[in-house]
């Protein structure tokens, strides 16, 4: 009998879900037995795990019944309901949503950042939002070390982040409107193929701010413990299938050259420099697509600040990887549960 973990997944059947059992293989993570849950449409169905066909179960409030480690991805009112029944069940639930990651009980982690929040998890761990992973992987080691005062940040989303039947709605709407035919869209209330658009969250009429930039700001300052730190943020969807980018800008304490970001860069956990001037090669969706790492580029003297105190650059991340699953398996490593397991 194997003392390795029950490991749950909540949403085996989206977008997310499918990626942390790719991850768990990849990463030979630990796992005793799968508990693959989603709703009632897929009770029955079957996911492949390290060559065997795993049954997937109906959520209920009963299936977390001897799971030590539960990932959470199937939307907010899913977690908000079932994670503290997991907990209560003995889990740690590590979630996906934006259901509790403002909860100042729960801890908001990045590892590469501030794994040792997890200590101090009473149950649940929340992963942050996507756009928020990959802009903090790499300006943290520079806040580090000549901390940044204010950032501008500029998202291009792609439709993973919106989950698997956003991706489904991108290729048929391209279909259609490459072959002429009209397409209602069921998923993004807007038209998706050939086009962007505002963020589909909801926006704040008085702020004027969507949920994903509010998101963004707020995890921004309780990741980095800095509530001064101050955030501009544009979060925009593209018509890519999965990898985010971002434009950043960041204004820094003292000055600051792009030699030293390329420095600090280069040594950076889970970050790799695509930054090629002579072959214009930067990062791009379609090259952090499956990667781990959070690409970054065009790294250069933000030249509206001439003081020298300010950079800007871009970076692309797989929104499925470092972006949602990759993140959660990483903080799930890292559980003593799993140590003692
Ligand atoms: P299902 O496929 O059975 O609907 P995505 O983020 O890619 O949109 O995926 C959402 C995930 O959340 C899917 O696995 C989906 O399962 C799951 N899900 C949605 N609603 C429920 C529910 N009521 N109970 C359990 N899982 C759900």
């Amino acid at each position: 009998m194997s003392n390795d973990p029950v490991v749950a997944i909540v949403g085996v059947t989206g977008a997310v879900g499918a990626e942390f059992i790719a991850t768990m293989d990849k990463r030979n993570f630990r796992v005793g037995k799968l508990k693959a849950l989603a709703s009632a449409r897929s009770a029955g169905q079957t996911v492949n795990f390290r060559g065997e066909q795993v049954m997937i179960e109906e959520l209920t409030p009963h299936s977390f019944h001897g799971v030590d480690i539960a990932l959470f991805s199937a939307g907010g009112s899913i977690s908000k309901k079932y994670a503290p029944i997991a907990v209560k069940s003995g889990a740690v639930v590590v979630d996906n949503s934006s259901a509790f990651r403002m909860d100042p009980d729960v801890p908001l982690v990045i590892p590469e950042i501030n794994a040792g929040r997890i200590r101090d998890h009473k149950g649940i761990i929340a992963n942050p939002n996507c756009s928020a992973i990959t802009a903090l992987v790499p300006l943290w080691p520079i806040h580090r070390q000549n901390r940044i005062k204010r950032m501008i940040i500029s998202t291009y989303q792609a439709a993973s982040g919106a989950g698997a039947a956003a991706m489904e709605e991108l290729k048929e709407s391209t279909r259609a409107s490459l072959e002429g035919r009209p397409f209602t869209p069921k998923v993004i209330p807007l038209p998706y193929a050939f086009n962007v658009f505002s963020h589909n969250t909801a926006i704040d009429p008085d702020t004027g701010y969507n949920d994903e930039e509010t998101k963004v700001i707020k995890e921004t300052r309780k990741i980095f413990e800095d509530e001064k730190i101050a955030i501009g943020v544009t979060c925009v969807r593209v018509p890519v299938l999965r990898a985010h980018c971002e434009a950043i800008t960041f204004e820094c304490e003292r000055p600051i050259s792009e030699d030293e970001v390329r420095a600090i860069l280069s040594k950076a956990l889970g970050v790799r420099i695509v930054d090629d001037r002579a072959k214009n090669y930067f990062p791009m969706p379609i090259d952090a697509s499956g990667q781990d790492d959070v690409l970054v580029g065009r790294i250069r003297k933000d030249l509206s600040d001439p003081s020298g105190h300010s950079i800007a650059m871009f970076v692309s991340a797989d929104q499925l990887l470092k972006g949602a699953a990759l993140n959660a398996v990483q903080i799930a490593e890292l559980l003593p549960q799993r140590a003692m397991a």
